[in-house]
Parts: structure tokens; sequence; C-alpha cells
């Protein structure tokens, strides 16, 4: 198909069936960035009440710079990937210091900001600003690769994938053209069954022609990850329980969390715990009964976490900017992760 033909097709279907959602069709690329950060690694339908709830609150970038991060990690708590919230504060704080509160519209300068990557740059630039730079995303390379018949992910078959773009993407709206192809994989061209009966390029498309859309691209072979066991504890006194903050250097830094450790095999899980326990928090402890397991998948790795009761017997002084003492009914004022909230419902105790 013709270039013309090709992003023509695209945008006319992209018009009538594009879905309407909540950062669609807005012109602030404060908010385009947002949602872009957003929908990296989550889905739609996850994104919307977050995306809801973070423009009420901070309706612009010098109110994201303005805030704590940990009132941020609250608004982003069970989205995942913390690392995509720091950084947009961060960026967030450079707009306002360097640039007067004015997102860059050029690559170099957009590019430097913190969390932001190629996807991002290119997105939020097309999106926001109507420059020309494309989009390659896992639902656009799938879709480019059934349009030229690509099975290999290889570097060389990326790069022919990003040449083409290139030449497809055109200067009238090239926002349009990034988002119906992302669209076009999310809602037609589906990993499998996909409805091309329903798709506006299947005419070009090369896996169309060959009946077996979905075996374009070849699907890696699922990797096995590692599993670690970890023991949580709610470490009590009296009426309250020890929560602590995260570094923000580490994975789910700048959330809170109940005390946990990972326990390596050759180590007696019960042991260990209090031994670092005692090394870390500088508390004794006596542990009581186990509560129960909790598992959790993140993406390179899985936990499995035992969950025990425990008393603190002897406390020296509590660092209290990082070491807090809380009753259940406030673990709604802090952020926690989704297996510290696995760990809360084993107990009854979400909201
Ligand atoms: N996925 C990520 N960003 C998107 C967008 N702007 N439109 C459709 N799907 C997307």
């Amino acid at each position: 198909m013709e270039n013309k033909l090709f992003y023509k097709s695209l945008l006319d279907w992209y018009q009538i069936h594009k879905r309407s959602l909540p950062f669609r069709d807005v012109k602030d690329p404060y908010k385009i960035w947002l949602s872009e950060i957003m929908l990296q690694q989550t889905k739609v339908s996850t994104v919307i009440p977050y995306y809801r709830k973070w423009i009420f609150k901070y309706p612009n970038i010098s109110s994201v710079a303005n805030s704590d991060l940990e009132d941020l990690l609250k608004m982003w708590e069970g989205l995942g990937y913390y690392n995509r919230c720091r950084n947009f504060h961060k960026a967030s704080k450079v707009i306002c210091d360097q640039y007067k509160g004015y997102i860059p519209d050029d690559w170099t300068s957009f590019i430097s900001l913190p969390g932001v990557g190629e996807y991002t740059a290119s997105a939020v630039l097309s999106i926001a600003f109507g420059k020309k730079y494309a989009v390659l995303d896992g639902n656009v390379k799938r879709v480019m690769f059934r349009q030229l018949g690509f099975k290999k992910s290889s570097t060389q078959n990326m790069k022919r994938v990003k040449n083409r773009l290139k030449k497809l993407i055109p200067d009238f709206k090239p926002g349009d053209f990034n988002q119906s192809m992302m669209e076009l994989g999310a809602t037609i061209c589906f990993p499998r069954n996909p409805k091309c009966d329903n798709c506006p390029i299947s005419s070009s498309c090369i896996g169309f022609k060959n009946r077996k859309p979905e075996a374009y691209p070849t699907k890696n072979k699922k990797s096995v990850i590692p599993e670690y066991h970890f023991i949580s504890g709610f470490l009590w006194d009296g009426e309250n329980f020890l929560i602590r903050k995260r570094e923000t250097n580490l994975m789910l830094g700048g959330l809170w969390e109940i005390p946990n450790f990972k326990i390596n095999v050759d180590e007696e899980p019960i042991l260990t715990f209090v031994k670092k326990v005692k090394k870390d928090l500088h508390l004794d402890i006596k542990m009581k009964e186990k509560l129960g397991e909790v598992k959790h998948r993140y993406s390179h790795f899985s936990v499995l976490v035992s969950v025990y009761s425990c008393k603190i017997i002897n406390k020296e002084s509590l660092n209290k900017e990082k070491q807090k003492l809380i009753i259940p009914r406030e673990i709604a004022s802090f952020p926690f992760s989704n297996v510290n909230h696995k760990i809360f419902s084993l107990m009854g105790y979400n909201n």
C-alpha cells in the first residue's frame, strides 16, 4: 500500500473507532506526558481512575513540583513501577527550575529529563506539539511486524521497522498517526485472535496475506523467573506495629513496609529474621505465630512471603523519619506496595 493510502486508511479508522479516554484529545502537554507515563506497562482500564484522581489533585506541573514525593507515591499506590512516579517528580522540578514551568518541545531538552526515554519523548512531542517522531511500543511493533512479515525480533528488523515508520508518519497530525497505530494494536491487532476483518490496513499486511498473523513476531519462550523467600513481620508494641520507609534508591523506594528480609536457602528462616531485625532495626523481638503466606510476581522474579506476628521486647529509640509505630487504621495514610496490601488483606486490615 502506498504511504499516503496507508496513513489515510489508518487515520480515517481512528477518527471513527478511537476509544474515548480522559487523556484523548487534550492539548495540555503536562496531561499528555502524565498519561503516557502511566500507560507504560499498564492497561488503559487500570490507568483511567489513577489519571483522573491525579489530575484533580495536581492540575499542573508546578503542583507536582511543589508536592512531597510521599504524597505522590500515595496517589501512585497500586499502579506499580514506582520509578515512574519518582522520576516524574524529579522532572517536574527541572521543568519549574530550568524551564519556567514550560515543558520543552524539542527532542534534546525533553529526552534529557528524568525518566524520559525514546518512547515517552516520541509520544509526548508528537501528540502534544505535533512533532514528527514515530512511536514504537509493543503494540506498534506487533502491527508493523505483521505488516512487513517479520518474524524474528532482531536488532536489524527493529531498525527496519523504525525506518519504515519514519517514512509512514505524516507531517499532518503525527500524534494521531502514533495514537492510531497504538490503538490498532490495542483493539484490533491482538497478539492472539486479531480481528483482521475490521482492520483498515489488512490489504497491505503480509501476516494477513499469509493467513497467519499470529505467527508474527515469533513469541519469545517465557523465561522461568526465580522465586525468593521472604519473611515479613508485624512487630507489635501493644496496639501498634512497626512500619519503615524504604530507601529512595531501592526498588519500591519511598514506599513504607512492615519489616521483611530475604531468607537464603541455607538459612534457618526464623533465626535469620530475628537476627536481621536486631542488626538492622536494633530491636529485640519474640516470634509468635505464623499468620500466613503471600505470593507476588514482579517482572523478573517472584516472592513467597511468610508472614509472622512478633512482639517487640526491647526498643531503642526509633528513627522517626523512617520508622513509625502505627495502628491498623493508619495504614491508609501511607503508601505501601501491593505485597504489603496483600499482607494487610490477610489480616483483614484493608480499607
Ligand atoms: N498506549 C500508550 N499511549 C497510548 C495512546 N496515546 N493511545 C493508545 N494507546 C496508548
